[in-house]
């Protein structure tokens, strides 16, 4: 299995001058193209490379991870509270109005069945009893627990928060799924798992917290089995103009803002992804832009946030949350922008498959 040499140098999490993967990013997209289809070949030369790009980068991944792992401990019971088991958006028909709590957490779990849909996974071919599930950045696992008691998936979810995985492990074992879901501390980028373990790799809005975007999509393809769907539903920035060498100043700007109220390191595109899976022999890669069908979602969360129980609990969360709750209406600016994009991607691993 190929490991890329991908690495994001053109923007640091912390406070860079830029943060999108363009155009070093593109460079480094077409870089890892290279690494992933012929590192088999010139494997030696490409380690090298990996290395010379990582270094001046691992104090970077420390940090990030760190910073993530602490604002998912900080923040993920109050998410809970007000918003339940799902740490993603909802899914809603355009211009929906006025939808309530409720409303709210039923776009999340259709966001599930939606998504599963476009990857060809519908209730006429439901995910087969024991089907392998790998949730990759599983929050406090609802994916994983909605994928269990609906369909019978035996699902595996990994976060970099032990907050969440025992939080997660806890709820599992509350409604009895135990024996179907569990949860452990893990890095994506390094995932625990042997090659080829999952009949459906399932990445649910962790991808945008990846500070190296091809080896996220090297270890998903990796632990896939064959015949698998792999499904990544993540935050991208809108893809680049034939002509445009990179994002806008103002736009780098906003995300930038994004990036260092939520831990995230440098954005990618739908089509950078789209490179990176292309370079694999994988079968069916399809995308999707579903921002539109994402728009409440955010002056939802921002709303809960100012009710009387919001408002206070968030003062007693921690600075971390607080700072990612004051970043909220830039997400609604950036899609308004189109600069923020909701993209759905899916593919399929070929039951012979020579990756
Ligand atoms: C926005 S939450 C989404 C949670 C969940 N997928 C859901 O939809 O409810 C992002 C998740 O990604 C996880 N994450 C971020 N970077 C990760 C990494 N390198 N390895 C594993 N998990 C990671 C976080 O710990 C968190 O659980």
């Amino acid at each position: 299995m190929a490991v890329s040499s991908f690495n994001c140098q053109a923007c640091r999490w912390s406070s860079s001058p830029s943060s999108t993967l363009a155009p070093r990013a593109r460079v480094s997209v077409a870089r890892a193209n290279t690494v992933a289809v012929s590192s088999k070949k010139r494997g030696f030369e490409l380690r090298a490379v990996a290395e010379a790009t990582a270094t001046g980068t691992a104090m970077e991944a420390v940090e990030l991870k760190k910073g993530i792992a602490e604002l998912y401990d900080e923040s993920s019971g109050l998410w809970e509270d007000l918003w339940g088991d799902h740490m993603h958006h909802g899914f809603y028909d355009p211009n929906a109005a006025d939808v309530s709590v409720l409303d709210h957490r039923a776009a999340q779990t259709r966001m599930i069945d939606e998504v599963l849909r476009f990857a060809g996974i519908s209730e006429k071919s439901p995910i087969r009893n024991d089907k392998r599930v790998v949730d990759v950045g599983c929050g406090i696992g609802g994916s994983s627990r909605y994928l269990s008691s609906k369909y019978g998936a035996n699902c595996k979810g990994i976060t970099l928060s032990p907050v969440q995985a025992q939080r997660a492990n806890a709820l599992a074992a509350a409604q009895g799924l135990a024996n179907k879901a569990s949860f452990q501390v893990a890095d994506a980028l390094a995932q625990p798992f042997p090659d080829g373990q999952f009949d459906l790799v399932w990445s649910m809005e962790s991808g945008e917290h990846m500070p190296d975007k091809a080896k996220f999509v090297d270890e998903l393809v990796r632990v896939a089995a064959p015949g698998a769907t792999i499904i990544l539903v993540t935050w991208c920035h809108r893809d680049l103009g034939a002509s445009e060498r990179s994002l806008q100043p103002d736009e780098k700007k906003l995300l930038d803002k994004i990036c260092s109220a939520f831990y995230l390191p440098a954005w990618c595109s739908t089509a950078d992804y789209l490179k990176l899976f292309e370079s694999y022999s994988l079968e069916d890669i399809k995308a999707e832009d579903w921002s539109p069908y994402v728009a409440p979602f955010w002056p939802a969360v921002i709303r809960s946030a100012l009710t009387f129980k919001g408002f206070f609990s968030l003062l007693r969360t921690g600075t971390k949350t607080i700072r990612g709750a004051l970043a909220m209406p830039l997400m609604i600016r950036g899609f308004k922008k189109d600069l923020i994009k909701y993209s759905v991607i899916t593919c399929r691993k070929p039951e012979e498959t020579t990756v």
